[in-house]
C-alpha cells in the first residue's frame, strides 16, 4: 500500500483534530465517508480512484501545534462532532511536535535558518517512520494580521536572507510552505493568512511542488457562489447582500482581533462582483465573537445572509437564508479532499499555483489574471482536470 502523509500545522485546532478523528472513525468503520468530492461516485468509481488518488485509509495524520493533548481531548474542547464519535477516536494521535519549533543547533547547518530546517527534519522523519511516499501540508493555523509589503516576497534570495535572520516577515504560514517546498511536499493553505506570494511560489516552482489557496470555502461563501449564479442566470438584479455570521469557538476568537478579523473579511468580500458582473450591489459582511453561554453550540456557527433583489417589473424581492454549519465538518472533508488530490499534483509534476482547486477557497490564488468564484464553473474545471488522464 503507498501511503500518503497529511501533516497539519494547528493539528490541535478544531479543523484538524476532526480531520484526524474522522480519518480515524472512517479507518475503523464507524462513520461514513460524505463531505469528500473525492468520495463522488461516477459510475462504479469515486472521482478520488478515477485521479488516482490514495484511499482514505492509505492516509499518514501527523502535525504540529502547541498544546499536546489527545485528538478525543482536544475534540471535546471544541465542541466538534459528537460525544459517541470522539469516544472512539483512538487515544494515540499525538503531535508531531510542539509548536513553536526551534532547533538551535540546525541553525549554522540550514542555509534557511534554524525554524525552517527543524520543520523539515520534522517532515523527513515523519517520512521515514510512517513509511510515506507523498505528503502534503495542509496549513490549519490561527487567522493572523495580514503582514505588510516586503522585499521578501519578491525573489527566492531575498526569502532566504529572511528567514536566516528569522525576520518577523516569514509568517508561520509561510515558514511551512518554503519547508514543503524544500522537502518536494505539497502545501494548500486552508486559512486566510497570505502566503501565496512571488518568492514562495517562484520557490515551489523551483522545487516543483504544487500550491493552492487560500481560505477555505465551507459555510457562508460555499453558499454564496452557488445561490448568486442562480440570480445571473434568471436575471435577477442583486441590490444588496448583506451577510452576518456569529460563532463562539477558538477560531471566533482569534477573529475577535481587528486586524485578523479584517483578513478574513476581505477574504470572504470578494466573490460576488466577480460572479454577478455588475458591481452596485451593497454587498457587506460581519462576523462577530460571540461566545455560548455554556458552550452548548460548541464549533456551530451561524450564517444568515439576507439578499435584496429585483425581478420582471424592477419588482422588488428578498431571500433570507439561516445556515447553521458545523464549521469544522465542513471544512474536513475539503482538508482530506486536498490531500488526496494534491497527492496526484505531486505524482503529475504540477508545481507553484494550482488553478484546479479553485472551488475550495474563498480567494482562490490562480497563476494568470482574476480567478472565477461561480461554484459551478469552479467544479467544471476541477471535474476536468481529475479526468484529464483518464480522458487520454
Ligand atoms: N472552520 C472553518 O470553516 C474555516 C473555514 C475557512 C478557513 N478557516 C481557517 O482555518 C484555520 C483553523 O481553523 P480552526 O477552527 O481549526 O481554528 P483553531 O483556533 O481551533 O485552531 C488553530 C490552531 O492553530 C494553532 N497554531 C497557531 N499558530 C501556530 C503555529 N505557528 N504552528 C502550529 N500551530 C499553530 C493554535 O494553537 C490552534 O490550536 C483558521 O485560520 C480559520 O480562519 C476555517
Amino acid at each position: 500500500m503507498t501511503k500518503t502523509g497529511l501533516l497539519m500545522p494547528g493539528f490541535g485546532g478544531a479543523i484538524a483534530t476532526t480531520v484526524s478523528g474522522v480519518i480515524d472513525l472512517i479507518k475503523q468503520g464507524h462513520v461514513k465517508k460524505y463531505g469528500m468530492i473525492s468520495e463522488k461516485q461516477i459510475d462504479d468509481r469515486t472521482l478520488g480512484q478515477i485521479a488516482g488518488a490514495p484511499e482514505i485509509e492509505e492516509l499518514e495524520v501527523g502535525g504540529w501545534d502547541a498544546v499536546d493533548a489527545t485528538i478525543g481531548d482536544a475534540m471535546k474542547l471544541h465542541g466538534v462532532l459528537e460525544e459517541w464519535q470522539y469516544n472512539l477516536v483512538s487515544p494515540n494521535l499525538k503531535l508531531l511536535r510542539a509548536w513553536p519549533v526551534r532547533c538551535p543547533d540546525l541553525e549554522k547547518k540550514s542555509p534557511w535558518g534554524s525554524c525552517i530546517a527543524q520543520i523539515c527534519n520534522d517532515i523527513e522523519t515523519f517520512r521515514k517512520e510512517r513509511g510515506v511516499d507523498s505528503i502534503v501540508l495542509v496549513n490549519c493555523i490561527s487567522t493572523m494580521p495580514k503582514p505588510t509589503p516586503n522585499p521578501a516576497y519578491e525573489s527566492i534570495s531575498s526569502l532566504q536572507v529572511a528567514c536566516q535572520q528569522d525576520d518577523p516577515c516569514i509568517t508561520p504560514s509561510m515558514q511551512y510552505a518554503i519547508a514543503a517546498a524544500l522537502t518536494g511536499s505539497a502545501y494548500a493553505n486552508f486559512t486566510p493568512n497570505p502566503v501565496e506570494v512571488p518568492s514562495i511560489v517562484k520557490l515551489a516552482q523551483q522545487h516543483n511542488t504544487p500550491l493552492a489557496g487560500h481560505d477555505g470555502k465551507t459555510g457562508q461563501t460555499l453558499l454564496k457562489t452557488g445561490i448568486a449564479p442562480m440570480f445571473n442566470i434568471r436575471n435577477l438584479r442583486v441590490r444588496q447582500w448583506i451577510s452576518y455570521n456569529h460563532l463562539g469557538n477558538r477560531d471566533g476568537a482569534a477573529l475577535a482581533e481587528p486586524n485578523a478579523n479584517q483578513t478574513k473579511i476581505t477574504s470572504k468580500a470578494n466573490c460576488l462582483t466577480q460572479i454577478l458582473g455588475y458591481e452596485d450591489v451593497g454587498h457587506k459582511v460581519t462576523i462577530d465573537y460571540v461566545p455560548h453561554p455554556d458552550g452548548e453550540l460548541g464549533d456551530r456557527k451561524q450564517a444568515i445572509d439576507h439578499i435584496r433583489f429585483k425581478g420582471f417589473g424592477d419588482t422588488p424581492m428578498s431571500l433570507l437564508l439561516h445556515f447553521d454549519c458545523q464549521d469544522s465538518s465542513l471544512a474536513g472533508g475539503i482538508v482530506v479532499d486536498l490531500a488526496r488530490f494534491m497527492t496526484v499534483s505531486l505524482a503529475r509534476k504540477e508545481s507553484g499555483l494550482q488553478p484546479q482547486y479553485g472551488l475550495f477557497f474563498k480567494s482562490p490564488q490562480v497563476p494568470n489574471g482574476e480567478p472565477d468564484h461561480d461554484l459551478f464553473n469552479q467544479a467544471a474545471y476541477f471535474e476536468a482536470w481529475v479526468c484529464q488522464d483518464a480522458n487520454q
